[in-house]
């Protein structure tokens, strides 16, 4: 048997496992990573089961965090996936949270196309220019998983703004970023700068221009004093190494107005202190760079 036929039949018996669709975009960077992960050279089918059971347990983490940090509970609400790749996660998301309304959003088209057709999600399209996002929509949570790990400085305050202008008054902007922890663990050898900011032109996106997508690790510190800039985001949650087992965690709330934000420079010293890792039920430890 070839490689791509054992390949489909392993999508399919995970899938099935997981109650979800089975197909893999052929151009699915993050499926390639995983399976040519050195973890994996001997075994594709851990590495396929890792890609299946990884994206339901990303959802079911956001499910806690909709949940315990933004008290959305069982109600219907939009959420936009930002940066959502080939559905990875959003295949899941239906079964883990059926009252929610997903748009989908990245900027490979492919990805568009293949997630409308599959998945039967709204998705929309993305720009490599943060200011030329188009949509009139506005959405109750906007999510953005391992997407600011990759943004350059040049752009990273940018999405903020945008995202945040994503957001409904009230809603949540959740994201994570490459930590401490990830320095520590996988990005070895790096040097912030003087804002606290590292970036190298590297990614697993081959066909991204590296200086747009490489790979950002930044301190609190500096998300912080972008979100200040932004004017609009009150951090309500933040836990260091949240996501597999090393990537940063922000949940921020939308302020009605620019002046009722946390002051957040306060919130950099509770930081410090865990003030705001007060809760404790995340158990998965995956120690795996994304
Ligand atoms: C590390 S992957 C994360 C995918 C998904 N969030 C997950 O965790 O499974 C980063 C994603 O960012 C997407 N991306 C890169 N630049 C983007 C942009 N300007 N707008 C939207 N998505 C972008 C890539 O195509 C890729 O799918």
């Amino acid at each position: 048997m070839n490689d791509s036929k054992e390949d489909e039949l392993l999508c399919q018996k995970f899938a099935q496992q997981w109650r979800v669709i089975p197909v893999i975009h052929p151009m699915d960077y993050l499926f390639q990573f995983v399976i040519h992960l050195p973890l994996y050279q001997s075994n594709r089918e851990q590495a396929i089961a890792y890609y299946f059971s990884d994206g339901f347990a990303s959802a079911e983490n956001l499910r806690l965090i909709l949940e315990g940090i933004c008290g959305i509970r069982n109600r219907a609400c939009t959420l936009l996936e930002f940066a959502s790749g080939y559905g990875c996660v959003t295949r899941h998301l239906q079964n883990v949270l059926p009252a929610v309304k997903v748009t989908s959003c990245d900027i490979h088209p492919e990805a568009i196309t293949f997630l409308q057709n599959e998945f039967g999600v709204d998705a929309m399209q993305s720009h490599a220019v943060p200011e030329q996002v188009s949509t009139d929509k506005r959405f109750d949570v906007v999510f953005a998983l391992s997407f600011f790990s990759h943004m350059p400085k040049t752009t990273f305050s940018r999405w903020l703004k945008t995202l945040s202008s994503l957001v409904v008054p009230g809603g949540f902007l959740v994201f994570t970023t490459h930590g401490l922890t990830s320095k520590r663990l996988h990005i070895k050898n790096t040097e912030f700068d003087k804002d606290g900011f590292f970036f190298l032109s590297s990614s697993e996106q081959k066909d991204i221009n590296p200086s747009e997508y490489g790979c950002a690790v930044v301190q609190p510190l500096f998300v912080l004093h972008a979100a200040k800039q932004v004017g609009e985001l009150s951090l309500t949650y933040f836990r260091e190494a949240h996501w597999w087992g090393h990537q940063d965690l922000y949940v921020f709330q939308k302020t009605a107005s620019p002046d009722t934000g946390v002051n957040h420079l306060a919130a950099a010293k509770n930081l410090k202190t865990g003030f705001f890792s007060k809760l404790s039920y995340w158990s998965r430890k995956l120690h795996m760079q994304k």
